[in-house]
């Protein structure tokens, strides 16, 4: 493992993980040196097959191509089918992390330990309408959770603020068990909706629109969702 381990990431401030998908494709070197001089913790690559999710966005040779060009840690958002077929490519790639879905087809146990043993670390995710109940028998053995406040394959999508409940009661079950596991949130978080999602326990916050195309710049964005942090250790909002 380098450096870039995201479970060396404090989880008692707010983080932000800018997701890709919202830059300029056709400058994707400068759009990342662009957020990454503006204050970006790690960066959220939204990896999507036209299966799992009905849109495609990118691949391993994107990833490959620009980690020549960062440092930053790449947050792995695997909206694909077979992410246990695929981990080993995109480890090779230059993720740092990987992050997989409930609902793909692959056995869950069997993806977290190839992923584990490709040294990267291991987050789940689930669609809205999936409870959190279903990513509790894996809790002990993952490093994040994201939570989906749109449905996935898409950016620029409205939060769902009904999804906040379920965000409380991940962040009530990792206190409970006393674990290391990120929540991370993904899907129309901006200045408006960060401070909720901090509120309910988020720690790590993905931002594409918010970030990106920011009207005062990503700099700006990316502190206004740092200042969330003053709201994470309160007591969590149910
Ligand atoms: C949705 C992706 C998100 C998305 C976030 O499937 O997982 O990461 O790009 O974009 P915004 O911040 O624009 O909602
Ligand atoms: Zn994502």
């Amino acid at each position: 493992m380098t450096m870039r381990d995201i479970r060396k990431i404090p989880r008692d401030r707010v983080s932000v993980s800018p997701s890709l998908l919202a830059a300029d494709f056709g400058r994707l070197d400068e759009e990342i040196a662009r957020i990454t001089s503006a204050g970006a913790d790690l960066l959220h690559l939204d990896v999507m097959d036209g299966h799992l999710v009905p849109n495609i966005s990118f691949g391993v040779p994107v990833l490959k191509s620009i980690r020549k060009h960062s440092d930053l840690l790449f947050d792995a958002h695997l909206m694909i089918t077979d992410p246990q077929r695929y981990a080993k490519p995109f480890a090779d790639a230059g993720a740092d992390h990987i992050t997989f879905h409930v609902e793909c087809s692959d056995d869950i146990y069997a993806t977290i330990e190839t992923i584990r043993g490709l040294g990267l670390t291991v987050g789940m995710s689930l669609r809205p309408g999936t409870p959190a109940k279903a990513l509790f028998p894996y809790l002990d053995l993952i490093d994040l959770v994201l939570v989906m406040t749109v449905e996935p394959g898409f950016g620029g999508q409205s939060f769902m603020v009904n999804q906040m409940p379920k965000l409380a009661e991940f962040k009530r079950e990792i206190d409970a068990r006393k674990l290391n596991v990120h929540l991370e949130v993904d899907g129309g978080i901006d200045e408006k909706t960060v401070g909720t999602t901090a509120a309910h326990g988020g720690n790590m916050m993905v931002a594409g629109t918010a970030v990106f195309r920011h009207p005062q710049g990503a700099e700006y964005a990316i502190k206004q969702l740092h200042n969330a942090s003053g709201v994470l250790n309160d007591e969590v909002a149910s």
